[in-house]
């Protein structure tokens, strides 16, 4: 049976960045500056490269910035245009034109499969991407298109998983998986939610990227609470999981490539301080200060 062409994406942004008090109190996390750009745009571009133009944010209180952020300003791109500032100019409408950028509230920001139920009337029945912000992919690094191109063969549910150190797993969702015979990809036999590290079945970590088939939503309307008392996804992936036939099983991209944490405050300044070694315009300056900054320590 032909596969759906994928174009929707899910961003989940309603949570309320209380790692990062105070500055998250009025203001979204996913506005926090990776150098110049807010975390959220690397991702909506993310999606955007891998053709994802349709992107569905799920927002709360407090996320308005957000929605100012994708939107133009007409009074800023005229005055940037009579001052001949082509550069700038350049670097605000590049947000507001990733695609399609839509909106819907999560009333009550309790769990990444609620989150994903608030996207149910947008998508419909079609296999949807969902990218959490808090996992910036490098744009070198090929992920989501592989993932893509994965869903379409078989026609399942695909996650991305990267080795992790044993102790660090319970932090995410951990996979029991097995190869598939002369494909690149894993089959996901079991999900667990944030294990202890003895628990889990394996030290490959899901991380932000999932490609769903739309049974998805069916199964997480039955799901009940799991890990932390909250809808999680990685539970109704494990009944996706054990499913055969339409919109049944699920898979698993191993990720080798480069990935910015930016969840909490450690992993955010090791984030901002790779990409801003990495710039064109920053790391050649930045660089040589930095060595001499940390020689000093
Ligand atoms: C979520 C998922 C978890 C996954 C993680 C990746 O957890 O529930 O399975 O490993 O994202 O970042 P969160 O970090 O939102 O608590």
């Amino acid at each position: 049976m032909p596969q759906t062409r994928i174009t929707k994406a899910v961003i989940p942004a309603a949570g309320l960045g209380t790692r990062f008090l105070p500055a998250t109190k009025a203001m979204p996390k996913e506005m926090l500056p990776m150098v110049d750009a807010p975390a959220i745009q690397y991702v909506v571009a993310e999606a955007s490269r891998a053709g994802l133009n349709n992107v569905l944010v799920i927002t709360g209180r407090t996320k308005r910035a957000l929605e100012d952020h994708f939107d133009r300003v007409p009074s800023l791109e005229a005055a940037l245009e009579r001052k001949g500032d082509e550069k700038k100019l350049a670097a605000i409408q590049e947000s507001s034109n990733l695609g399609d950028i839509h909106y819907v509230r999560q009333g009550d920001p309790k769990g990444l499969g609620r989150a994903v139920l608030c996207a149910q009337r947008h998508v419909g029945d079609e296999p949807f991407a969902v990218l959490l912000g808090d996992d910036l992919i490098d744009e070198r690094d090929e992920l989501l298109a592989e993932m893509i191109r994965v869903q379409q063969a078989t026609g399942g549910s695909v996650v991305a998983l990267m080795e992790v150190p044993r102790e660090a797993i319970s932090a995410y969702g951990s996979a029991d998986v097995t190869a598939v015979e002369g494909e690149s990809f894993v089959q996901v036999h079991g999900l667990v939610e944030k294990p202890a590290p003895e628990d889990a079945p394996s030290n490959l970590a899901i991380i932000g990227r999932y490609v769903l088939h739309p049974a998805v939503f069916d199964v997480l309307h039955e799901t009940g609470p799991g890990r932390g008392g909250e809808i999680q996804l990685t539970d109704a992936l494990q009944t996706l999981a054990a499913r055969d036939g339409e919109g049944g099983g699920v898979y698993g991209v191993v990720f080798r490539g480069r990935r910015y944490d930016t969840g909490d405050k450690l992993s955010y300044l090791k984030a901002v301080v790779t990409l801003a070694c990495g710039r064109e315009d920053l790391g050649p300056q930045f660089r040589p200060w930095l060595e001499e900054f940390a020689a000093g320590l």
